[in-house]
Protein backbone atom coordinates (compact mmCIF):
# COMPACT_ATOMS: atom_id res chain seq x y z
CA UNK A 1 0.00 0.00 0.00
CA UNK A 2 0.96 3.72 -0.60
CA UNK A 3 0.11 6.81 0.58
CA UNK A 4 -1.27 9.73 -1.17
CA UNK A 5 -0.79 13.26 0.83
CA UNK A 6 -2.32 16.46 -0.04
CA UNK A 7 -0.03 19.19 0.96
CA UNK A 8 -0.98 22.43 -1.93
CA UNK A 9 -4.19 24.19 -1.68
CA UNK A 10 -4.37 27.59 -1.29
CA UNK A 11 -5.18 28.05 2.60
CA UNK A 12 -7.73 30.92 2.46
CA UNK A 13 -9.65 30.08 5.45
CA UNK A 14 -5.85 30.64 7.47
CA UNK A 15 -4.68 34.14 5.56
CA UNK A 16 -2.36 35.85 6.48
CA UNK A 17 -0.63 33.38 8.23
CA UNK A 18 -0.95 31.32 4.66
CA UNK A 19 0.32 34.23 2.24
CA UNK A 20 3.41 33.14 3.20
CA UNK A 21 3.79 30.00 4.49
CA UNK A 22 1.74 26.62 3.86
CA UNK A 23 -0.82 25.90 6.12
CA UNK A 24 0.41 22.08 6.74
CA UNK A 25 3.21 23.90 8.12
CA UNK A 26 1.36 25.68 10.81
CA UNK A 27 2.79 23.76 13.84
CA UNK A 28 0.71 21.95 16.63
CA UNK A 29 2.77 21.89 19.95
CA UNK A 30 5.88 23.52 18.04
CA UNK A 31 6.00 20.69 15.33
CA UNK A 32 4.03 21.19 11.96
CA UNK A 33 0.42 19.53 11.53
CA UNK A 34 1.70 17.70 8.63
CA UNK A 35 4.54 15.75 10.52
CA UNK A 36 2.02 14.36 12.62
CA UNK A 37 0.13 12.82 9.65
CA UNK A 38 3.77 11.46 8.11
CA UNK A 39 4.28 10.15 11.39
CA UNK A 40 0.78 7.90 11.52
CA UNK A 41 1.73 6.83 8.01
CA UNK A 42 5.07 5.70 8.86
CA UNK A 43 3.24 4.07 11.87
CA UNK A 44 0.78 2.19 9.79
CA UNK A 45 4.02 0.40 7.83
CA UNK A 46 3.15 2.23 4.62
CA UNK A 47 6.68 3.60 2.99
CA UNK A 48 6.12 5.39 -0.41
CA UNK A 49 4.65 8.33 0.13
CA UNK A 50 3.38 10.81 -2.82
CA UNK A 51 3.54 14.34 -1.70
CA UNK A 52 1.12 16.86 -3.46
CA UNK A 53 2.60 20.17 -3.26
CA UNK A 54 1.44 23.94 -5.16
CA UNK A 55 2.66 27.24 -4.54
CA UNK A 56 4.00 26.21 -1.38
CA UNK A 57 6.13 23.56 -2.91
CA UNK A 58 9.57 24.64 -1.51
CA UNK A 59 8.89 25.10 2.14
CA UNK A 60 7.36 22.26 2.17
CA UNK A 61 10.43 20.09 0.34
CA UNK A 62 12.77 21.74 2.81
CA UNK A 63 10.62 20.83 5.79
CA UNK A 64 10.05 17.26 4.74
CA UNK A 65 13.26 16.62 2.41
CA UNK A 66 13.16 12.80 1.31
CA UNK A 67 11.15 11.89 3.59
CA UNK A 68 14.11 9.26 5.63
CA UNK A 69 13.70 11.60 8.96
CA UNK A 70 10.20 9.96 9.26
CA UNK A 71 10.77 6.12 7.34
CA UNK A 72 8.78 7.03 4.54
CA UNK A 73 9.85 7.64 0.99
CA UNK A 74 9.06 10.48 -0.58
CA UNK A 75 7.97 11.69 -4.32
CA UNK A 76 6.53 15.19 -4.34
CA UNK A 77 3.79 15.74 -6.98
CA UNK A 78 3.78 19.37 -8.16
CA UNK A 79 -0.56 20.58 -8.72
CA UNK A 80 0.02 23.11 -10.72
CA UNK A 81 -3.32 24.90 -9.45
CA UNK A 82 -5.89 23.70 -6.44
CA UNK A 83 -8.36 22.16 -8.62
CA UNK A 84 -9.29 19.34 -5.63
CA UNK A 85 -8.98 16.56 -3.83
CA UNK A 86 -9.46 14.45 -6.69
CA UNK A 87 -7.54 16.35 -8.94
CA UNK A 88 -4.45 15.47 -6.33
CA UNK A 89 -5.60 11.73 -7.33
CA UNK A 90 -5.27 12.26 -11.26
CA UNK A 91 -1.82 13.66 -11.06
CA UNK A 92 -0.78 11.08 -9.13
CA UNK A 93 -1.86 8.46 -11.02
CA UNK A 94 1.84 7.00 -12.32
CA UNK A 95 3.28 7.35 -9.17
CA UNK A 96 0.15 5.06 -7.60
CA UNK A 97 0.32 2.74 -10.06
CA UNK A 98 -2.36 -0.51 -9.56
CA UNK A 99 -1.64 -0.33 -5.77
CA UNK A 100 -4.05 0.24 -2.80
CA UNK A 101 -3.54 3.77 -1.14
CA UNK A 102 -4.30 6.07 1.63
CA UNK A 103 -5.21 9.65 0.99
CA UNK A 104 -4.31 12.03 3.57
CA UNK A 105 -5.06 15.14 3.76
CA UNK A 106 -2.34 17.67 5.25
CA UNK A 107 -3.90 20.22 7.50
CA UNK A 108 -5.73 17.32 8.77
CA UNK A 109 -5.23 16.15 12.45
CA UNK A 110 -6.42 12.69 13.45
CA UNK A 111 -6.04 10.99 16.81
CA UNK A 112 -5.12 7.69 17.84
CA UNK A 113 -3.20 7.14 14.44
CA UNK A 114 -4.39 4.91 11.64
CA UNK A 115 -3.25 1.61 12.04
CA UNK A 116 -6.61 0.02 12.35
CA UNK A 117 -8.40 1.46 8.97
CA UNK A 118 -5.90 0.23 6.81
CA UNK A 119 -6.00 -3.09 8.50
CA UNK A 120 -9.86 -3.16 8.24
CA UNK A 121 -8.95 -2.14 4.38
CA UNK A 122 -6.90 -4.66 3.97
CA UNK A 123 -8.95 -7.19 5.33
CA UNK A 124 -12.42 -6.27 3.81
CA UNK A 125 -11.16 -4.85 0.41
CA UNK A 126 -13.90 -2.53 -0.47
CA UNK A 127 -13.85 0.12 -3.62
CA UNK A 128 -13.07 2.24 -0.85
CA UNK A 129 -13.40 3.07 2.87
CA UNK A 130 -13.79 6.45 4.44
CA UNK A 131 -13.89 8.11 8.05
CA UNK A 132 -16.69 9.50 9.22
CA UNK A 133 -17.28 11.67 12.45
CA UNK A 134 -20.53 13.52 13.98
CA UNK A 135 -20.45 17.24 13.76
CA UNK A 136 -22.76 20.20 14.78
CA UNK A 137 -23.18 21.79 11.79
CA UNK A 138 -22.59 19.73 8.74
CA UNK A 139 -23.27 21.98 6.10
CA UNK A 140 -19.40 23.15 5.96
CA UNK A 141 -18.50 19.65 5.39
CA UNK A 142 -18.90 16.35 2.85
CA UNK A 143 -21.53 14.46 4.45
CA UNK A 144 -22.37 10.50 3.87
CA UNK A 145 -26.05 8.59 3.75
CA UNK A 146 -25.38 5.60 5.43
CA UNK A 147 -27.30 2.24 5.32
CA UNK A 148 -28.46 0.07 8.57
CA UNK A 149 -25.56 -2.36 7.72
CA UNK A 150 -23.18 1.41 7.61
CA UNK A 151 -22.32 1.11 4.23
CA UNK A 152 -22.12 3.96 2.33
CA UNK A 153 -25.32 4.67 0.02
CA UNK A 154 -24.80 8.33 -0.84
CA UNK A 155 -22.12 11.90 -0.27
CA UNK A 156 -22.39 14.91 -1.02
CA UNK A 157 -20.19 18.05 -0.72
CA UNK A 158 -21.27 20.82 1.80
CA UNK A 159 -25.04 20.52 1.72
CA UNK A 160 -27.34 22.84 2.24
CA UNK A 161 -29.69 20.14 3.32
CA UNK A 162 -27.64 17.55 5.02
CA UNK A 163 -29.23 13.73 4.94
CA UNK A 164 -27.05 12.98 8.20
CA UNK A 165 -24.47 14.40 11.11
CA UNK A 166 -21.63 12.46 9.93
CA UNK A 167 -18.96 14.20 8.39
CA UNK A 168 -15.98 13.39 6.37
CA UNK A 169 -12.93 12.90 8.27
CA UNK A 170 -9.67 13.31 5.88
CA UNK A 171 -8.28 10.00 5.50
CA UNK A 172 -9.63 8.11 2.81
CA UNK A 173 -8.23 4.47 1.58
CA UNK A 174 -8.96 3.32 -2.27
CA UNK A 175 -8.33 0.66 -4.15
CA UNK A 176 -7.26 1.22 -8.03
CA UNK A 177 -11.15 1.62 -8.76
CA UNK A 178 -10.82 5.13 -7.63
CA UNK A 179 -8.61 5.70 -10.89
CA UNK A 180 -12.05 4.88 -13.35
CA UNK A 181 -14.21 7.11 -11.11
CA UNK A 182 -11.45 10.47 -11.15
CA UNK A 183 -11.07 9.91 -14.98
CA UNK A 184 -14.65 10.56 -15.48
CA UNK A 185 -15.08 13.53 -13.30
CA UNK A 186 -15.62 17.61 -14.07
CA UNK A 187 -15.50 19.87 -11.79
CA UNK A 188 -18.05 20.96 -9.64
CA UNK A 189 -19.55 23.73 -9.58
CA UNK A 190 -16.96 25.64 -7.47
CA UNK A 191 -14.72 24.33 -10.18
CA UNK A 192 -13.23 21.89 -8.52
CA UNK A 193 -12.91 17.82 -9.00
CA UNK A 194 -14.04 16.66 -5.93
CA UNK A 195 -13.63 13.70 -4.38
CA UNK A 196 -17.07 12.64 -3.15
CA UNK A 197 -17.82 12.81 -6.57
CA UNK A 198 -15.76 10.34 -7.46
CA UNK A 199 -16.82 7.82 -4.22
CA UNK A 200 -20.58 8.80 -5.29
CA UNK A 201 -19.54 7.32 -8.74
CA UNK A 202 -17.98 4.11 -7.31
CA UNK A 203 -21.45 3.96 -5.05
CA UNK A 204 -23.27 4.08 -8.45
CA UNK A 205 -21.33 1.69 -10.13
CA UNK A 206 -22.44 -0.80 -7.24
CA UNK A 207 -18.96 -1.21 -5.98
CA UNK A 208 -18.41 -1.20 -2.26
CA UNK A 209 -17.73 1.60 0.06
CA UNK A 210 -17.38 0.88 3.71
CA UNK A 211 -16.99 3.67 6.08
CA UNK A 212 -15.83 3.91 10.16
CA UNK A 213 -17.41 6.25 12.48
CA UNK A 214 -14.46 7.40 14.83
CA UNK A 215 -15.74 8.87 17.95
CA UNK A 216 -11.60 9.81 18.39
CA UNK A 217 -10.68 13.26 18.12
CA UNK A 218 -10.09 14.58 14.55
CA UNK A 219 -10.02 18.39 13.36
CA UNK A 220 -9.31 19.98 9.97
CA UNK A 221 -7.35 22.77 10.87
CA UNK A 222 -7.65 24.68 7.80
CA UNK A 223 -8.97 27.72 10.44
CA UNK A 224 -7.58 29.39 13.40
CA UNK A 225 -10.46 28.30 15.92
CA UNK A 226 -9.27 24.47 15.01
CA UNK A 227 -5.67 24.89 15.06
CA UNK A 228 -5.51 26.16 18.48
CA UNK A 229 -8.33 23.44 19.62
CA UNK A 230 -5.73 20.98 18.18
CA UNK A 231 -2.56 22.64 20.05
CA UNK A 232 -4.85 22.22 23.27
CA UNK A 233 -5.13 18.82 22.83
CA UNK A 234 -1.99 17.63 22.15
CA UNK A 235 -0.28 19.81 24.68
CA UNK A 236 -2.78 18.05 26.80
CA UNK A 237 -0.50 14.97 26.57
CA UNK A 238 3.11 16.66 26.18
CA UNK A 239 5.68 15.24 28.85
CA UNK A 240 6.83 18.12 31.27
CA UNK A 241 10.70 18.56 30.84
CA UNK A 242 13.11 21.63 31.01
CA UNK A 243 16.09 21.51 29.45
CA UNK A 244 16.44 25.52 29.23
CA UNK A 245 16.96 27.87 31.69
CA UNK A 246 14.44 29.16 34.30
CA UNK A 247 15.68 31.26 37.20
CA UNK A 248 14.84 31.18 40.80
CA UNK A 249 12.18 33.97 40.26
CA UNK A 250 10.22 32.23 37.99
CA UNK A 251 7.68 29.29 38.96
CA UNK A 252 6.40 26.54 36.59
CA UNK A 253 2.75 24.92 37.37
CA UNK A 254 1.76 21.91 35.79
CA UNK A 255 2.76 20.38 32.23
CA UNK A 256 5.52 22.62 30.61
CA UNK A 257 8.00 22.44 28.56
CA UNK A 258 10.93 24.67 28.17
CA UNK A 259 13.53 23.67 25.49
CA UNK A 260 16.97 23.60 24.98
CA UNK A 261 18.49 26.94 24.69
CA UNK A 262 15.34 28.68 26.12
CA UNK A 263 15.41 31.46 29.16
CA UNK A 264 12.45 32.21 31.48
CA UNK A 265 13.24 34.72 33.99
CA UNK A 266 10.55 36.34 36.63
CA UNK A 267 7.66 34.77 35.22
CA UNK A 268 5.48 31.90 35.86
CA UNK A 269 4.18 29.39 33.20
CA UNK A 270 0.74 27.68 33.61
CA UNK A 271 1.13 24.63 31.55
CA UNK A 272 0.28 23.00 29.53
CA UNK A 273 3.03 25.41 27.80
CA UNK A 274 5.68 24.23 25.28
CA UNK A 275 8.65 27.07 24.95
CA UNK A 276 10.68 26.48 21.64
CA UNK A 277 14.41 26.55 21.01
CA UNK A 278 15.99 29.56 22.24
CA UNK A 279 12.91 31.32 23.44
CA UNK A 280 13.41 34.40 25.81
CA UNK A 281 10.39 35.13 28.00
CA UNK A 282 11.31 37.36 30.58
CA UNK A 283 8.82 39.30 33.46
CA UNK A 284 5.59 37.43 31.74
CA UNK A 285 2.78 35.45 32.22
CA UNK A 286 2.14 32.27 30.22
CA UNK A 287 -1.10 30.50 30.13
CA UNK A 288 -2.11 27.17 29.64
CA UNK A 289 -2.51 26.18 26.23
CA UNK A 290 -0.19 28.32 24.92
CA UNK A 291 3.03 26.76 22.30
CA UNK A 292 5.56 29.87 21.79
CA UNK A 293 8.24 28.60 18.52
CA UNK A 294 11.71 28.96 18.85
CA UNK A 295 13.50 32.16 19.14
CA UNK A 296 10.48 34.10 20.19
CA UNK A 297 10.44 37.03 22.60
CA UNK A 298 8.22 37.64 25.26
CA UNK A 299 8.95 40.37 27.60
CA UNK A 300 6.31 42.16 30.24
CA UNK A 301 3.17 40.35 28.73
CA UNK A 302 0.84 37.58 29.32
CA UNK A 303 -0.32 34.92 26.81
CA UNK A 304 -2.94 32.20 27.02
CA UNK A 305 -3.85 29.82 24.75
CA UNK A 306 -2.09 30.70 21.41
CA UNK A 307 0.03 29.55 19.14
CA UNK A 308 3.15 31.89 18.49
CA UNK A 309 5.47 31.07 15.16
CA UNK A 310 9.56 30.96 15.51
CA UNK A 311 10.75 34.46 16.35
CA UNK A 312 8.01 36.51 16.94
CA UNK A 313 8.28 39.32 19.85
CA UNK A 314 5.71 40.54 21.99
CA UNK A 315 6.67 43.06 24.24
CA UNK A 316 4.78 45.21 26.95
CA UNK A 317 1.11 45.06 25.95
CA UNK A 318 -0.80 43.54 28.17
CA UNK A 319 -2.41 40.61 27.73
CA UNK A 320 -3.73 38.18 24.64
CA UNK A 321 -5.31 35.73 24.05
CA UNK A 322 -6.45 33.10 21.56
CA UNK A 323 -4.23 34.12 19.01
CA UNK A 324 -2.39 32.36 16.32
CA UNK A 325 0.99 34.96 15.69
CA UNK A 326 3.02 34.55 12.58
CA UNK A 327 6.79 34.37 12.07
CA UNK A 328 8.63 37.42 12.84
CA UNK A 329 5.72 39.10 13.94
CA UNK A 330 6.79 42.07 16.40
CA UNK A 331 3.94 42.89 18.47
CA UNK A 332 4.76 46.13 20.83
CA UNK A 333 2.23 48.79 22.33
CA UNK A 334 0.86 51.76 20.67
CA UNK A 335 2.54 54.82 21.92
CA UNK A 336 0.55 56.70 24.03
CA UNK A 337 -1.13 59.63 22.24
CA UNK A 338 -1.75 63.03 24.21
CA UNK A 339 -5.72 63.40 25.39
CA UNK A 340 -7.51 66.41 26.28
CA UNK A 341 -10.83 66.94 27.38
CA UNK A 342 -12.99 69.37 26.06
CA UNK A 343 -15.81 70.10 28.38
CA UNK A 344 -18.18 72.93 29.14
CA UNK A 345 -19.34 72.71 32.51
CA UNK A 346 -22.02 73.83 33.98
CA UNK A 347 -21.81 75.76 37.71
CA UNK A 348 -21.43 73.50 40.58
CA UNK A 349 -20.94 69.74 38.47
CA UNK A 350 -19.04 67.26 39.71
CA UNK A 351 -17.33 65.25 36.91
CA UNK A 352 -15.28 61.79 37.58
CA UNK A 353 -12.59 61.42 34.01
CA UNK A 354 -10.66 58.42 33.96
CA UNK A 355 -7.00 59.25 33.37
P1 LIG B 1 -8.88 22.28 1.80
O1 LIG B 1 -8.74 22.75 3.21
O2 LIG B 1 -10.13 21.64 1.40
O3 LIG B 1 -8.58 23.46 0.77
P2 LIG B 1 -7.55 24.66 0.76
O4 LIG B 1 -6.16 24.25 1.16
O5 LIG B 1 -7.64 25.28 -0.60
O6 LIG B 1 -7.99 25.64 1.94
P3 LIG B 1 -9.09 26.78 2.05
O7 LIG B 1 -10.40 26.07 2.02
O8 LIG B 1 -8.78 27.43 3.38
O9 LIG B 1 -8.85 27.72 0.91
O10 LIG B 1 -7.69 21.26 1.51
C1 LIG B 1 -7.44 20.12 2.31
C2 LIG B 1 -6.01 19.70 2.11
O11 LIG B 1 -5.77 19.30 0.78
C3 LIG B 1 -4.99 20.78 2.39
O12 LIG B 1 -3.85 20.18 2.98
C4 LIG B 1 -4.67 21.33 1.04
C5 LIG B 1 -4.80 20.13 0.14
N1 LIG B 1 -5.25 20.39 -1.22
C6 LIG B 1 -4.41 20.08 -2.29
O13 LIG B 1 -3.28 19.61 -2.10
N2 LIG B 1 -4.86 20.29 -3.56
C7 LIG B 1 -6.10 20.81 -3.83
O14 LIG B 1 -6.45 20.98 -5.00
C8 LIG B 1 -6.96 21.13 -2.71
C9 LIG B 1 -8.33 21.69 -2.94
C10 LIG B 1 -6.48 20.89 -1.44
Amino acid sequence: MKALVLAGGSGTRLRPITHTSAKQLVPVANKPVLFYGLEAIAAAGIRELGLVVGDTHAEIESAVGDGSAFGLQVTYLRQEAPLGLAHGVLIAREFLGDEDFVMYLGDNFVVGGINDLVDRFARERPAAQIMLTRVGDPRQFGVAELDASGRVVGLEEKPAQPKSDLALVGVYLFSPAVHEAVAELKPSGRGELEITDAIQWLIEAGLRVESSVISGYWKDTGNVTDMLEVNRLVLESVEPSVRGHVDDASELVGRVVVAEGAVVERSRIVGPVIIGHGARIRESYVGPFTSIGADCAVTGSEIEYSIVLPRASIAGVGRIESSLIGHDVEVTPAPNTPRAHRLVLGDHSKVQISS
